[in-house]
């Protein structure tokens, strides 16, 4: 796989350079005229150092990224403008902002870029070349942004920086790179290596933490970690599923009763190894003044829902994490951005950031969770920046992001 640091030792001073960034970062409510904000740039933040390092050799920088999922056409709500804005601001020096994404508005900006200059395309999101199932439409959308680079014989470039979009065939991950010399930027590099390390001579105990809301996306990567894994600690919605697989009643808790078979077999596959919570966090509703009862996991009232792992569970998993030589967590433990279910994933954070050896936080979702809890980022080892890629990662699946950067 060719990288980076290969591109700018041939050179890259006026040469228009294409990077894939994940710049899918979470934005403030619209708001009637209030313009929409970046409400936790983890992933920006992430990204600046490729754009730096080809900006500060005389790049002609064009980013292509997504943002959320709208339906393969304009729609403001899901526009990179809020994110350009940011970018400006993080990088110190001006983004120029295409109000399209291989139309007029950024053909016109791409021709006009002088060396060092960075323009943001739309989001790619916005064409339906980018993720339909088609093949010749997606080739026709890489086509058209290859071609804002002037194409190979011009010196147009490929760096492909969006770690967390590796797992995507999209048009702007998977078929562009065939179609320029292509690179592996530094993120991906930094990203790879550490997920290696969860799945290449391990140092153990290994103990990873699952959570989130829900078990089926999850299903893969138990079957996957469960023969790898000394301990497997869930919590978070997905919880559930297998109290009641385990013959409990969860009240009005997020229950996938489809899966629950699946998470009976896992369980008496796994034995000791898979660990649930004690205790729960319950409520009738979900407020800031949410009154709340800690019950056993095994006693959730009828019309309760649980909404967080319980301060026993919370040691319980403390216990088993102080002695884990090697760490992934991916999803928070409860209802998190809501202060009567947040005290879960805190002290899971907490424990985590205790804990000896390689630290891991999986998951846009969970480093975001760890930003707003005010956890700091800097106790953990690594904070992913993929979420669903990690997940397929570790899963042991291809991923034609990192694929289609190994092809000659
Ligand atoms: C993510 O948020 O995990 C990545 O940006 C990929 O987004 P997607 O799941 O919408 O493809």
């Amino acid at each position: 796989m060719k990288t980076l640091d290969d591109l700018l030792r041939v050179g890259v001073t006026g040469r228009r350079v294409l990077v894939r960034s994940d710049l899918n970062v979470p934005l403030s409510k619209a708001d009637g005229d209030t313009a929409r904000e970046v409400t936790d740039d983890g992933r920006i933040r992430a990204s600046l150092p490729v754009l730096e390092k080809l900006l500060d050799h005389g790049a002609r920088v064009i980013v292509a990224a997504h943002l959320g999922r709208p339906k393969g056409e304009p729609d403001p709500q899901y526009s990179l403008r809020p994110v350009a804005d940011r970018l400006a601001t993080l990088l110190g020096r001006p983004v120029e902002f295409a109000l399209d994404t291989v139309g007029e508005s950024a053909r016109l900006m791409a021709d006009g870029l002088g060396d060092g200059e960075l323009l943001l395309l739309e989001n790619v999101r916005f064409n339906a070349g980018e993720t339909t199932k088609d093949g010749e439409l997606r080739a026709e959308f890489a086509e058209a942004l290859a071609l804002l680079t002037g194409g190979e014989d011009e010196g147009g470039a490929y760096v492909d920086d969006a770690f967390g979009a590796v797992h995507r065939a999209h048009a702007s991950v998977y078929e562009v790179a065939r179609l320029l010399p292509h690179y592996a930027g530094d993120l991906v590099q930094e990203e790879v290596a550490v997920l290696r390390r969860l799945t290449d001579d391990v140092e153990r105990p290994y103990v990873v933490v699952l959570g989130g809301s829900k078990v089926s996306d999850k299903l893969a990567v138990i079957d996957a970690l469960l023969p790898k894994v000394d301990r497997l600690l869930i919590g978070g919605g997905m919880c559930f599923t297998f109290l009641k697989a385990q013959g409990h009643e969860v009240g009005d808790s997020l229950l996938e009763a489809d899966q629950v078979e699946t998470c009976r077999r896992l369980l008496a596959e796994a034995g000791d190894r898979i660990v649930l919570p004690d205790d729960i966090v319950v409520s009738a509703d979900i407020s800031d003044d949410s009154e709340t009862e800690v019950v056993r996991a095994d006693a959730i009232p009828a019309g309760m829902k649980g909404l967080d792992i319980g301060p026993v569970a919370v040691h319980s998993f403390a216990a088993v994490l102080a002695e884990a030589q090697t760490v992934f967590w991916n999803g928070p433990m409860g209802v998190f951005e809501v202060r009567p279910f947040a005290a879960g994933t805190s002290g899971i954070a907490e424990a985590v950031t205790s804990a000896g050896g390689l630290t891991v936080v999986g998951g846009g979702d969970s480093a975001a969770a760890v930003r707003a809890l005010g956890v700091d980022e800097n106790r953990f080892g690594h904070i992913s920046t993929g979420g669903g890629a990690s997940l397929e990662y570790l899963e042991g699946k291809d991923l034609p992001g990192l694929t289609v950067l190994e092809e000659i």
